[in-house]
């Protein structure tokens, strides 16, 4: 299958620029899979028993696996085929977006005064963007999320949406916005009773998880923020070509400009994984600040380690090693309560949770496999590909 993306948006590919993405996601797909479990084989069959004979009875963590593992030739053959279609993604889908650029800015540019789409673009030019943004290629991303900081420029919100669309070798829906759909009617099956009226995504991107929330809650005013102009101008035309009405704000979430108790839900998706410790904590102090009383904070994230097999650990942990992702094991080693209890929230209003891939299954078998506070062994295996759906983590409190 061809990742092509259904909105106003797309761009034309040539057949060499299709040839070079579906090479990459079958590359993708024998790395994760065969490679991996030629890895993990290995793993279990030689080198836990040796390890842990030299571990002298403490138990082993993802680090002692992945030291474990660094001279073994699976690991240096899984790692450098991993690494390279990771930067293969991105370069599979720049030549015919730098082809294609002026094009998609005049697209943005007649989208952006349509009148009758209802959402809006606020940019920031005296914004600072942080060094953890632009100081690196975040997960090998040429030029990270700010590739094109010229006026109009929204290269960076097109690789991002192409790349991930062949990254994905579809399991994120047509649209990209399976995290977004499944988190929204997570909301809605769990709490049938809230009724959000303003609703807030931090972290936005291209605004691919944000479009779920208006569609789910219609009647509902839809914010979102992102610290990187080139997405968030993509994020807009984007949003005008399929009729959904969001508001995009180029601010940070470890600065919020919205007043205080004003929102019913503060949602990000992915997006803590990617910021140094002392970010997060600014980030949740303001989710506190700008939620009213009653209101959510919901966070999709990568699963904690606390709970996971070493070797779960290792796995998921090696993006933080090698991707171009240096936060990622710090946030995965943190305790998500005590992150929502340092923030203000009260700890008798915490829950976690373990949520299917909505696109993936029939609604009745969402519902059905939909686990809200769930055990430790649920937990563990939460990001982790099961029968016909993985399971994400997601975490967050009421105010
Ligand atoms: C991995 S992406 C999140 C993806 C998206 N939310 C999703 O569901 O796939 C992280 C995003 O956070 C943005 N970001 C990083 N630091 C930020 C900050 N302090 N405030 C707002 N956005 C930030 C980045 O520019 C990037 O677009």
């Amino acid at each position: 299958m061809l990742p092509d993306l259904h909105h106003g948006m797309n761009i034309d590919k040539s057949l060499d620029d299709n040839a070079r993405s579906r090479f990459v996601m079958t590359l993708r797909g024998y790395v994760l899979n065969d490679v991996a479990n030629q890895m993990r084989d290995t793993y279990e069959r030689e080198v836990a028993p040796q390890a842990a004979s030299n571990m002298t009875g403490a138990n082993l963590d993802g680090d002692d696996v992945h030291d474990a593992l660094l001279d073994e030739p699976i690991f240096k053959f899984y790692s450098s085929i991993r690494y390279n279609a990771q930067e293969m993604c991105h370069r599979a889908v720049i030549p015919a977006i730098d082809r294609e650029h002026d094009n998609l800015k005049a697209r943005a540019e007649a989208l952006d005064g349509t009148p009758t789409r209802t959402g809006s673009l606020t940019l920031d030019p005296s914004l600072d963007v942080p060094n953890y943004v632009e100081g690196i290629d975040v997960h090998l991303m040429p030029g990270s999320y700010v590739t094109g900081e010229a006026e109009g420029d929204l290269r960076a919100g097109s690789i991002y949406d192409n790349a991930i669309s062949v990254f994905a070798f579809g399991q994120m829906g047509d649209q990209m916005d399976d995290i977004g759909q499944s988190m929204s009617k997570f909301v809605r099956h769990i709490y049938p009773d809230f009724n959000p009226q303003k609703i807030l995504d931090v972290g936005c991107t291209i605004g691919h998880n944000t479009l779920p929330w208006a569609q789910e809650y219609p009647d509902a005013d839809v914010h979102a923020v992102d610290v990187a102009a080139p997405l968030l101008r993509y994020a807009h035309a984007r949003a005008q070509s399929m009729a959904v009405p969001v508001h995009f704000h180029q601010q940070s979430g470890e600065a919020l400009q919205f007043e205080d108790e004003s929102f019913d839900v503060v949602f990000s998706s992915m997006f803590l994984h990617e910021l140094p410790r002392a970010a997060i904590k600014n980030f949740m102090k303001e989710v506190h600040r700008v939620l009213r009383p009653g209101g959510l904070l919901l966070n999709m994230e990568l699963p904690p380690n606390n709970h996971m097999h070493a070797y779960d650990q290792f796995f998921l942990d090696w993006d933080s090693h090698y991707n171009n992702e240096p936060f990622y094991k710090n946030f995965r080693d943190m305790d998500s309560k005590a992150l929502c209890a340092e923030a203000g929230f009260e700890t008798s209003t915490f829950f976690d949770a373990a949520v299917p891939q909505y696109t993936l299954i029939s609604p009745e078998r969402f519902e059905e496999l939909l686990v809200l506070n769930p055990d430790a062994e649920t937990l563990g295996k939460t990001g982790v590909l099961a029968r016909d759906t993985c399971h994400r983590y997601a975490f967050g409190a009421w105010k």
